[in-house]
């Protein structure tokens, strides 16, 4: 039977050189992995573009920079026998096939000249196996030994092998399956979801850089909580975030239970993937409530409280962020700036006066819309009148946000009166008084006392200079 044969995805011109490069050098080679994956789903040509040759990866990619106009420079990474290029917007990896086996304690694999089936064999998902042939008499030919393409329409995530040997020597595999599952909305074959089960302690072999890349696409994913729902079921999160776990459970006192918050966090962290695309403002739904497991207590008068637990989360999302060596950046920051901040604008919806909204603009800062955008996701209420009267609080908060931002302009506030102006006025040195008098006429202005605006600061600044006993210059 005549193989099926897809030229139209080969359609790139790189593909006909790299066909004229294997030739001239009379080996096999194709092209495999993600972009055959995504050609078949529709979802965009992939700009990574994996060459498989069935000889030396390294010969094929220099062979076709030769062959290409402008020469791109080759990286080669002899201990990994590939080489890398990069020509008209897309890059391309070069690898020989391989027959791969991995020893227990480490990542680095043995590694084998092999066939194209070897090579197929050893990687991590049926979907991911899928090669078309590059030389010219093959050329679009699809190499589908394991029905791949029978499970990219069955939606499903399988491996090539058992599944215990495919995860066992690559266990960053057990992320990447959720990861796939999460972006693609796959469902995970059962022995290959046992196997993960199994062999999830092995995931700490993986380093943390590796393991948060498969969190950020988890969560930039359109249901970010089915990632985080498999990789509780399959055992793999105490590993990686034990302090999410920590949020499951429902504890009952006297007649009075809390939410369970690990659940709870989930549906936020969907609600928020329905309204934003920025992953760190998806990061702070899936921290904003961590710190509501180290400070729950029952009180018999008020119930279950999880008091100060924004404080305690914001400071428990910087520990997170360097256990796996996340940036330590302004990325983080905003992070913990939202944990800290995410009650803020709940006890302001009962009551919206300018003041508190004008100290939320001016604590918020730049990120104001975002903390509202978390606090609209927070609402996971299946009580329908309450759903919509929380969401109508916010809208108050939003439309006074609005009005109060107008007119007062605290978003990045700027004293009216500048320290050097105080300082002239009053001959002063640098001193504690100059810091009181511009705390009293910022606090002045959030309050409403007087209007953000150069005259009135400036009758505040001698009024209150007067009151310290300063003289005027
Ligand atoms: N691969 C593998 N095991 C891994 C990583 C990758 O077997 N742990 C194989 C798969 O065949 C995969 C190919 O290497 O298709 C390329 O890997 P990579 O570029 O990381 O992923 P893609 O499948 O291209 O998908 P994405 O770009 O979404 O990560």
């Amino acid at each position: 039977m005549s193989k099926p044969t897809y030229k139209n995805a080969l359609k790139n011109p790189v593909f006909n050189t790299v066909s004229k490069a294997a030739d001239a050098l009379s080996l096999d080679a194709y092209v495999i992995g993600g972009f055959v994956r995504d050609y078949l789903l529709k979802r965009g040509d992939a700009k990574d573009i994996d060459i498989v040759a069935v000889g030396s990866g390294i010969e094929l990619a220099k062979e076709v920079s030769k062959n290409l106009s402008h020469k791109p420079k080759v990286a080669i990474f002899k201990t990994y026998g590939t080489a890398a290029l990069k020509t008209a917007g897309v890059e391309l990896e070069f690898v020989g096939a391989r027959k791969e086996s991995y020893t227990k304690d480490s990542r680095n694999p043995k590694v084998e000249n092999g066939t194209l089936q070897d090579d197929q064999n050893r990687r991590d998902f049926t979907i991911n196996a899928l090669a078309l042939s590059l030389n010219e008499d093959t050329f679009g030919e699809l190499l589908d030994p394991f029905d791949g393409v029978k499970d990219l329409d069955d939606k499903i995530i399988r491996t090539p092998l058992n599944p215990d040997i495919t995860y066992s020597d690559d266990p960053l595999r057990m992320m990447r399956a959720i990861r796939f599952a999460t972006q693609l909305n796959f469902t995970i074959e059962k022995e290959s979801l046992d196997a993960i089960t199994r062999n999830a302690e092995r995931i700490k072999i993986i380093t943390n850089e590796r393991i948060v890349d498969e969190l950020h696409k988890i969560l930039a994913s359109p249901v970010p909580s089915i990632g985080f729902a498999l990789m509780h079921k399959t055992n793999l999160l105490p590993h990686i975030m034990p302090e999410l776990l920590a949020l499951q459970g429902i504890d009952e006192k006297e007649g009075q239970r809390h939410k369970d918050n690990f659940w709870h966090t989930l549906e936020v962290v969907d609600n928020i993937a329905l309204t934003t695309d920025n992953v760190w403002l998806r990061w702070a739904a899936l921290l904003h409530d961590i710190g509501k497991a180290p400070t729950k207590r029952f009180d018999k008068k008020v119930g279950w409280t999880f008091h100060a637990h924004e404080f305690v989360g914001s400071k428990m999302v910087y520990k997170l962020f360097k256990r796996l060596k996340m940036p330590l950046n302004d990325k983080m920051k905003f992070v913990q700036k939202m944990v800290l901040m995410s009650s803020r604008p709940i006890v302001l919806a009962s009551d919206v006066t300018d003041s508190a909204v004008r100290r939320l603009i001016f604590d918020a800062g730049e990120y104001v819309e975002d903390l509202m955008t978390l606090c609209e996701a927070d609402i996971t209420t299946k009580n329908p009148k309450k759903f919509k009267r929380y969401h109508n609080n916010f809208k108050l908060v939003r439309d006074k946000i609005v009005e109060v931002e107008e007119r007062d302009q605290v978003r990045n506030f700027q004293p009216p009166v500048t320290g050097e102006e105080i300082m002239k006025t009053f001959n002063l040195k640098p001193s504690r008084e100059i810091g009181i008098i511009k705390d009293a006429i910022k606090e002045a202005i959030l309050e409403g006392d007087i209007s953000n605006d150069y005259e009135e600061a400036k009758a505040l600044m001698l009024k209150k200079g007067k009151e310290l006993g300063l003289s005027i210059n």
